[in-house]
């Protein structure tokens, strides 16, 4: 089926089977592989993107699901300035671990940022228990 994305704010103009997730057609088909493929059920949070500045799991949402809204994936944090400010605290508090699910936590971050500026401890844990 003929599909439109919007992310990291550019178009793109996809034919993709309707079954396919969003993580695959992020990875698969525009090559934004920052998204990663954990748990594959909605439980690790290794594949969160942001839908309309919400942290969802791309793993349970079908590309065509997506349509219609503004996609954002770790690939488009950062700026020409720089990495984003919560990028940036990932490394300056050396935050990354493996690596491997760190993208979702730091969409997660910005997202609970967006909402809520000044979170206490509790609701930290509490917004990043998904990840
Ligand atoms: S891959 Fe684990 S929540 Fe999507």
């Amino acid at each position: 089926m003929d599909l439109t994305l919007r992310v990291n704010g550019q178009i793109h103009s996809l034919n993709v089977s309707p079954e396919r997730t969003l993580l695959d057609v992020l990875r698969e088909e525009l090559g934004l592989v920052g998204a990663r493929e954990g748990c594959g059920v909605g439980m690790c949070g290794a594949c969160t993107v942001l839908i309309n500045d919400q942290p969802l799991s791309s793993c349970l949402l079908l590309a065509v699901q997506a349509q219609e809204t503004e996609v954002t994936t770790i690939e488009g944090l950062a700026s020409p300035e720089g990495l984003h400010p919560v990028q940036q605290a990932f490394i300056d508090h050396a935050a990354f671990q493996c690596a491997y699910c760190t993208p979702g936590f730091i969409l997660a971050a910005v997202a609970l940022l967006k909402q809520q500026p000044q979170p206490d401890e509790e609701a930290i844990r509490a917004y990043l228990a998904g990840n």
